[in-house]
């Protein structure tokens, strides 16, 4: 794979570290965050890519699906999480909705870049043309497959995506042309680790892990499940780092030194 030279911006890790980390077997460790005190910590313990995600929703808002997550609370969160960020890429979230079309997705996406300071935006799904666009423009886009927490009415709960060979082949066909159309980045959700494998096999850009197994270039975690404090039950694939840390920025201290070390995800936290 291509070394490409690292042009920082400010100190900050661009798409092109995460391309080179991939490039040298060295895994990504992401973490949500979606304020300023939690954006420093998780940033001053080694993280390399902070998500600020919809499940702002969930976990500050306190509803029960990403649904009423709004371009301004995007803008908001991220605002807040860039404001005290040094060095992890920010990556923010265009929430349910604000990609329904190229212009919407074009705006919103500029929204997160100019107003928030966001360096990469996430698409939940299969939306090449939508991807397509926003690269002609020079906003680098990760994709999301796998559990789409946006689609909850369609899927009807949180379950494990890809199981038959059907459902799995969809997801690699719809990642190959996400990839095709210019997404750097994927964050795949609850898929079996076997499915993990042949993706990884037929894409060439860092995927990043949410219940998708060790097959990946990356992990990434809700903050507050790995602190032990979400709303609602922690989910199977995630780890409370509390249990066995003093403080808070020793448990994201293991969890980045676990995700390195490859010690996280271990078979228990897969499917
Ligand atoms: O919104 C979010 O936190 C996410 C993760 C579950 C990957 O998209």
């Amino acid at each position: 794979m291509t070394l490409y030279p690292v042009a920082a911006r400010e100190g900050l890790l661009s798409v092109l570290d995460l391309i080179n980390m991939k490039a040298r077997g060295e895994k990504i460790a992401c973490l949500t965050a979606y304020d300023a005190s939690f954006g420093q910590l998780v940033d001053e313990a080694g993280v390399d890519v902070i998500l600020v995600g919809d499940s702002l929703g969930m976990v500050v808002q306190g509803s029960s699906s990403t649904l009423a997550v709004s371009m301004d609370d995007m803008v908001y969160h991220t605002r807040c999480v860039v404001k005290t960020n040094k060095r992890a890429l920010v990556l923010a979230d265009l929430p349910f909705m604000s990609c329904a079309s190229i212009d919407l997705a074009l705006h919103n996406a500029a929204r997160l870049l100019r107003e928030s300071g966001a360096q990469m935006v996430k698409i939940e799904g299969s939306k090449p043309e939508i991807v397509s666009a926003l690269v002609a423009e020079g906003v680098p886009v990760c994709g999301h497959l796998g559990l789409l927490p946006q689609s909850i009415n369609q899927l009807g709960r949180y379950a494990v995506q890809g199981k038959s060979v059907v459902a799995a082949d969809k997801i690699i066909e719809e990642a190959v042309a996400l990839e095709q159309a210019g997404i750097s980045l994927l964050v795949l959700e609850c898929v079996p680790s076997v499915l993990t494998e042949r993706l990884s096999q037929a894409l060439s850009i860092p995927i990043i892990g949410i219940g998708a197994g060790g097959h990946c270039d990356g992990q990434v975690l809700v903050l507050y499940d790995i602190l032990d404090i979400s709303v609602g039950k922690r989910p199977r694939f995630s780890k409370n780092y509390m249990a066995e840390s003093s403080t808070i920025q020793a448990a994201v201290g293991a969890f980045v030194k676990e995700v390195k070390a490859q010690e996280f995800p271990s078979l228990e936290h897969g499917f």
